[in-house]
């Protein structure tokens, strides 16, 4: 009966996704300015936006994070990304793998993914609030192993827990403890992802001081989880959802919360999403301090209409991208994520509230290889 629910509820996320007004805040990447060279010194067609990532080399700094699976139609959309990420040299992530791990007739809607995508990098995903109810790492093992996963993202999403009707928000700090234990024995990388409510630095450090070197910070300005379960609230008649209407605002903007992981974690990989929407934010988040940029909404929109919509999306991207290295004058990433960069209004107001000294904030960030 609960394994049920798990399913129906993940259709209904993904419904609520693409029919209803889902996105919520500001990113604050628009008070990000990257400067732009007259004569950037080659051409267009010289920028290079390869990559490595989790040891598998990519085409572009480009991932679709984790959204879905568990149910034949959400299978179908996995197929689609993994079909469109390998042919274009980019990488992906699953949803989370629970459903998996309790009912192994499922799991070919995951493990399609490497079926499809032999040479890309692939994230599995678990949620962090199992591991305060058994979850070990067998459970972690058995999520990498069935998608041959280069790595694992654990994701939180406390402010989706609280107002989801069904919700059971327990984020002890038993969670630290079992990762950082699981981490020392994985062969690949834990990442700690948020969803779409962002990573702060005192979280970041937390994990960072215990070994941990990746991270996606999943920041406000796209989707919002408030909202999502706002939605199914309202349609159940649960008196959580007005509540939930005061909580839409709540979070870490991505711009805001890239510049905290950088600067608390200095030497990890961090992918950069939450309401990243073009190629021109993909090249503004790597500027402030990511490495990779994720999208999910927008490739799940895409993939929903079929391989050819979600392919024109992403190489709309990745010109995009080009375009704005070109404008700045780098040919590569390496430059990009050294490139001068002008923060204004907001998202100045945001680190000197958070005592991030600015030039402190620019060496780490211009450190990176
Ligand atoms: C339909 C849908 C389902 C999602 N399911 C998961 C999930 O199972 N695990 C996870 O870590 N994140 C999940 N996410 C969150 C995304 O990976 C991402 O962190 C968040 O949506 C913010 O990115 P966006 O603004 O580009 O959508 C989901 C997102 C969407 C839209």
């Amino acid at each position: 009966m609960r394994i049920i629910s798990i399913t129906n509820r993940k259709i209904e996320h993904v419904e609520i996704c693409l029919y209803e007004d889902v996105e919520f805040g500001s990113t604050l990447l628009e008070d990000v300015s990257l400067v732009h060279q007259s004569l950037p010194g080659f051409s267009l067609s010289d920028v290079d936006t390869t990559t490595n990532f989790l040891g598998k080399k990519m085409s572009a700094p480009i991932i679709i994070t984790g959204m879905t699976g568990g149910l034949p139609e959400l299978g179908k959309i996995n197929e689609t990304i993994a079909e469109v990420v390998e042919e274009l040299g980019l990488g992906m992530g699953v949803g989370s793998q629970r459903i998996a791990i309790e009912r192994k007739e499922t799991r070919e809607t995951f493990a399609i993914t490497r079926k499809k995508a032999p040479n890309s990098p692939l994230i599995a995903n678990l949620g962090a609030p199992q591991f305060v109810k058994g979850y070990d790492i067998k459970q972690v093992e058995e999520a990498i192993q069935m998608i041959e996963a280069d790595a694992i993202a654990i994701h939180f999403n406390s402010a989706q827990e609280v107002f989801q009707p069904e919700g059971e928000p327990n984020y002890s700090i038993e969670i630290l403890y079992k990762l950082i234990d699981i981490s020392k024995s994985l062969k690949v990388p834990i990442i700690i992802k948020e969803s779409g409510s962002g990573l702060s630095m005192e979280i970041a450090k937390l994990f960072y001081e215990n070994g941990i070197r990746y991270f996606d910070t999943s920041g406000k300005g796209g989707t919002s989880w408030v909202s999502v379960e706002m939605y199914r609230g309202i349609r159940k008649n649960n008196w959580k959802a007005d509540s939930a209407k005061l909580f839409l605002d709540w979070g870490i903007p991505t711009a805001a919360s890239i510049i905290e992981v950088r600067t608390s974690a200095p030497d990890s990989i961090i992918i950069g999403s939450g309401g990243i929407r073009n190629g021109l934010e993909v090249a503004k988040a790597i500027a402030l301090g990511a490495d990779i940029g994720g999208f999910a909404l927008p490739a799940l929109k895409a993939a929903i209409q079929g391989k050819e919509a979600l392919m024109n999306f992403l190489k709309r991207v990745i010109f995009e991208l080009k375009v704005a290295m070109f404008l700045s004058g780098n040919k590569d990433l390496q430059g990009l994520k050294k490139t001068p960069i002008v923060i204004t209004k907001e998202l100045r107001e945001w680190l000197d509230s958070r005592g991030i000294n600015l030039s402190y904030y620019d060496s780490v960030r211009k450190r990176r290889t």
